[in-house]
């Protein structure tokens, strides 16, 4: 698909490898909508794309058909959607004093990072449904993030990787669904990448983990991201499957 002077929306897109996806496909000459709850960060990096930006939680549907009403007018409705919005948090499954995981903030990472991918991919077909196709029959693109947490989850991980998990099971059966409407579905489960998250930690801890990626032996760029994510919407070929960009890493236990 060829992607200049398509309309995109990237969640996520107002911090790391949701703004790189945001600069690189708005480079790319794609109008980006920036849907975030960081209504701080959010507008500003919209300006700098000549873009657009709306204060969305991913989770809520009402905030959502909301959003896509008032980027369609702006832009038309989206051919490439790049869901990145998600978040972290660590606690064990029995944790110290034999206290059982929470079961609020389980559900809170599983209701952000897979119903809210969900919840924006479904209303976002829905209209992409409606579409002409374009010359290649392509209607559109969704692509999700996951995690290597998905498959090698890490003690405290127990509800990232359910949701990451459950990110990697949807890819296939969604771009099964939406095969006869020209929509594909692809999901990216990265390594470890260099972005805000993981710049609050020490130098010494950011080396450490960088050091533990076989090659290249480093961080991961969100450049690199978005760059993959960018192949993806122009490769038509590439459906239903989860590519690792992880430098060849596999997470231990702890
Ligand atoms: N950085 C990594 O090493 C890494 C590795 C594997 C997977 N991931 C995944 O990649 C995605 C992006 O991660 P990142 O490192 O860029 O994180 P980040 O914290 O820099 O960016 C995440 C963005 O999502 C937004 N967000 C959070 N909850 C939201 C909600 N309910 N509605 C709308 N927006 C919301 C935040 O405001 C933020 O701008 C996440 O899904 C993360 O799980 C990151």
């Amino acid at each position: 698909m060829e992607i200049s002077g398509l309309s995109a929306i990237v969640t996520g897109g107002a911090s790391g490898l949701g703004e790189a996806t945001a600069r690189c496909l708005a480079k790319a000459g794609a109008k980006v909508t920036i849907f975030d709850m960081n209504g701080e960060q959010g507008p500003k990096i919209a300006t700098d794309i000549k873009g657009h930006f709306e204060q969305v939680d991913v989770a809520s549907a009402e905030n959502v058909e909301a959003a896509l009403d008032s980027a369609a007018a702006r832009h038309g409705d989206a051919r490439i959607l790049v869901n990145c919005a998600g978040i972290a948090i660590g606690e064990k499954t029995v944790g110290r004093d034999n206290i059982p995981h929470d079961l609020d903030r389980f559900k809170k990472v599983v209701e952000v990072n897979l119903v809210g991918t969900f919840n924006v991919i479904r209303l976002t077909t829905a209209r992409m449904a409606a579409l002409a196709p374009l010359e290649t029959a392509e209607r559109g693109v969704v692509i999700n993030t996951a995690s290597v947490a998905a498959i090698e989850g890490q003690v405290g991980q127990v509800a990232y990787s359910a949701s990451k998990g459950g990110i990697v099971g949807i890819t296939l059966p969604i771009a099964r669904d939406l095969a006869g409407l020209g929509i594909r579905v692809c999901t990216i489960a990265p390594g470890l990448f260099l972005t805000p998250m993981m710049k609050g930690l020490p130098e010494d801890v950011q080396q450490s983990l960088g050091a533990s990626v076989p090659f290249p032996n480093r961080l991961g760029n969100p450049d690199e991201y978005a760059s993959l994510a960018r192949h993806i919407c122009e490769n038509a070929m590439l459906n239903g499957e989860v590519i690792r960009l992880d430098g060849a890493i596999r997470m231990a236990p702890r």
